[in-house]
Parts: C-alpha cells; sequence; structure tokens
C-alpha cells in the first residue's frame, strides 16, 4: 500500500478542493489530505481547510519571483511527504525546478475540453468561440499552460441562452465529480507501479 497523501494547492474559492475533503469523508476516495497551500492568504478555500482542521499554509506569492516561489513552495510541502499535488484553482505556472520533484504527480484541472480554450476564463472563450459541447479536464501538469497528458473529461451541453456563469456553474457540478475519480486513478496506477500518464499516449 502506498501512501495516499495528496497536497491540495489553490488560490481562491476552493470548491474542488472542498469536493476532495468530501469524496474522502464519503469514503469515495481512499486518500488523506496532508496540507492545502495557498498563494493568496485570504483565500475562502484556506479558511476553510483551517475550518476542517487540516494543515493550512499560507504562502504568498505576491512579488516573489517565479523559480524562488517555487522553491520556497518545495520546501513547504517536504515535511507533508505528498503522494499527489492537486493543483484546485491554483492560478501559477509551476517551473521545472518544481514539477521534477514530482514527475507525473501533480494533477490540475481546468473547465474545458482541452486542448480547446486553455488559459483564463475558459468558460467565456467557450462561449465567445460558440462551441455546444464543453466540459472539463483533469490532466497531469507540464510546464505549459493546462498542457500534460489527459487523464479524465466530462462533457457539459451548451445551452442557448448560457451566461458564462450558468455555463460556469455547470460545468463546476461535473469538475466536482471529476477530479477525485482521477486522483484515484492516478494512485492507483502508482500502486500498480505504472506509468501514471496511462497506457495510451
Ligand atoms: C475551477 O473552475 C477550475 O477548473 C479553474 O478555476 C476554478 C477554481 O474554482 N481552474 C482553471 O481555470 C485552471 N486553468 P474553485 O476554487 O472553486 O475550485
Amino acid at each position: 500500500m502506498i501512501p495516499r497523501n495528496l497536497a491540495i494547492l489553490l488560490s481562491g474559492r476552493g470548491s474542488n478542493f472542498v469536493a476532495i475533503h468530501e469524496a474522502i469523508r464519503r469514503g469515495d476516495l481512499e486518500a488523506r489530505i496532508c496540507c492545502v497551500v495557498s498563494n493568496v492568504p485570504d483565500a475562502a478555500g484556506l479558511a476553510k481547510a483551517r475550518e476542517f482542521g487540516l494543515n493550512a499554509v499560507s504562502l504568498p506569492s505576491k512579488g516573489v519571483e517565479r523559480i524562488e516561489y517555487d522553491r520556497l513552495l518545495l520546501e513547504t510541502l517536504r515535511p507533508y511527504s505528498p503522494s499527489l499535488v492537486c493543483l484546485a484553482g491554483f492560478m501559477r505556472i509551476l517551473s521545472p525546478l518544481f514539477l521534477e520533484e514530482y514527475p507525473g504527480r501533480v494533477l490540475n484541472i481546468h473547465p474545458a475540453l482541452l486542448p480547446s480554450f486553455p488559459g483564463l476564463h475558459a468558460q467565456r472563450q467557450a462561449l465567445q468561440y460558440g462551441v455546444k459541447i464543453s466540459g472539463c479536464t483533469v490532466h497531469l501538469v507540464d510546464e505549459g499552460v493546462d498542457t500534460g497528458p489527459i487523464l479524465l473529461q466530462r462533457a457539459v451541453q451548451v445551452l442557448d441562452g448560457d451566461t458564462e456563469e450558468s455555463l460556469s456553474a455547470r460545468i463546476l457540478k461535473e469538475e466536482h465529480d471529476l477530479y477525485w475519480r482521477a486522483i484515484a486513478l492516478v494512485l492507483d496506477r502508482l500502486e500498480k507501479g505504472e506509468d501514471t500518464r496511462g497506457p495510451r499516449r
């Protein structure tokens, strides 16, 4: 049995973090959240982590150079020995320095069907393009912006009259049911000694 420690990195509301926490509490996901780190000190997600009695760490990124920040982040995470690092609305790009310490073990969730609409405001981009189907993606993180091997995706229909808010809300509901499944998938692959990217690449 491998350790199933999850480090969660977030920058804001933290609803995906809460959904992962709930999946663990329900017994759907066999894992433990070893720490929650936010680069935004007053992030609502960090306050939630404290409420839940988890290790909640504020590591402000404002004014800190990227490599220096990633070095601090690595130092912060090390004592908690995470098996996986799960980005849950963590609005920063990680450097190779960070990723090399957790090869194939950093996950991200994105509110679009990648490789369509990477970056900020993915739901707005989807509406502006006029796609009829969008959705969400959980993928392994590489040095790009929302690139890296795809683990799971869920499609969401774009409805006539959808606003950015209404589409985002429907996608978010699916995100909450998708992320913990992708985490379970990667933990199972690690347990079996398989490549976390899966058999098809
Ligand atoms: C989520 O919709 C997530 O997919 C998105 O930020 C939101 C965070 O919400 N992430 C990205 O756009 C990454 N490119 P949350 O803080 O409530 O989990």
